[in-house]
């Protein structure tokens, strides 16, 4: 059995849920507090065991790969200042074994991962979507590799969602209970409205896929929103090879939405040295003017006129 050593992760989205702080730069860069999203995709994998990592990018995405380079007149500044601890932050995000490639027209997230087609060759592989960062004590896609290495199969991620979103998710239709929390699956449905929805176990963003998924990807027709889909793809390929659901357990933190993003923000800066008490006592602080409703008073930043979040992003 071959070890599972490369990851992909896409990357080539215009970001339109964050618009207009998309308009010019990469959603991926957009940090919690300090560290950009993509970072922790990456420190997830690298802790997962993955040696080689290929980031599918487009148009105005440079900054992801800058962000990866070294930077030796920042080093050098940080280095004579004797700023020793920012110095190492820079350097760990330097140096590691990523691949860069472009997709050339956003046609989904299928056709986003057949541009990893020569990179993976005929090994076992991950896909890790940025939307999602996740929390557990063995890392997720850890979990999957594990998975994939009893099963010598095909391992999604999934975990329930509420009824009324699985329109925003792939859904499985679960066949049985293999073992606790990992299911045999009927099928796989990209974005079914909840009344169409088999199930409530939603894909969340993490893939050990078997290469044969490229071929099918190469031939599958655009299903929903007119994009090759990959939840389709999986779902052709499940009919002539078992592909398992591995539901997590662990915290999900969805950053590809607004919420999701302020919530990650919270709690990220809850644990960081640097800010955790400031805003500790900050919180605790507009709760009480919130229950008052002092806070209407309070000044309020111009705030866009947007009214539904759920929108899927491009
Ligand atoms: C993609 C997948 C979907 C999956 C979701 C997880 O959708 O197509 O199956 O459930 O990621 O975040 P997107 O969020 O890119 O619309």
């Amino acid at each position: 059995m071959k070890k599972v050593r490369k990851a992909i992760i896409p990357a080539a989205g215009y970001g339109t849920r964050f618009l207009p702080a998309t308009k010019a730069m990469p959603k991926e860069m957009i940090p919690i507090v300090d560290k950009p999203t993509i970072q922790f995709i990456v420190e997830e994998a690298i802790a997962s065991g993955i040696e080689d990592i290929l980031i599918i990018t487009g148009k105005l995405k440079r900054p992801i790969e800058d962000h990866f380079d070294s930077n030796p007149e920042l080093e050098a500044s940080l280095r004579k200042k004797g700023k020793e601890e920012l110095l190492e932050l820079v350097e760990e995000t330097t140096g590691l074994n990523l691949y860069f490639v472009r997709q050339p027209y956003p046609l989904g997230l299928g056709h986003a991962v057949l541009q990893a087609k020569a990179f993976v060759g005929d090994e076992p592989f991950v896909v890790m979507l940025g939307d999602d960062i996740m929390a557990d004590e063995v890392p997720l896609t850890k979990q999957l590799i594990e998975g994939y290495e009893r099963t010598h199969a095909s391992n999604i991620a999934v975990m329930r969602v509420p009824h009324e979103e699985t329109s925003n998710y792939g859904i499985i239709d679960p066949e049985a209970e293999v073992e606790e929390g990992l299911y045999n699956v009927r099928k796989f449905v990209e974005k079914p409205n909840p009344e169409d929805a088999p199930s409530d176990l939603a894909i969340i963003g993490r893939y050990l896929l078997v290469p044969e998924i490229f071929d099918i990807l190469e031939k599958i027709e655009p299903g929903v929103g007119g994009e090759i889909q990959l939840t389709d793809a999986i779902d052709v390929l499940n009919k002539t090879q078992r592909v398992f659901a591995k539901e997590f357990k662990g915290e999900r933190y969805d950053v590809g939405d607004k919420f999701g993003f302020l919530k990650t923000t919270i709690q990220y800066g809850l644990k960081h040295p640097q800010v955790k008490d400031d805003l500790k006592q900050y919180i605790l602080d507009l709760s009480k003017e919130l229950e008052t409703g002092a806070i209407e008073n309070s000044m309020e930043p111009e705030v866009h006129e947007l009214e539904d979040n759920k929108e899927n992003d491009e």
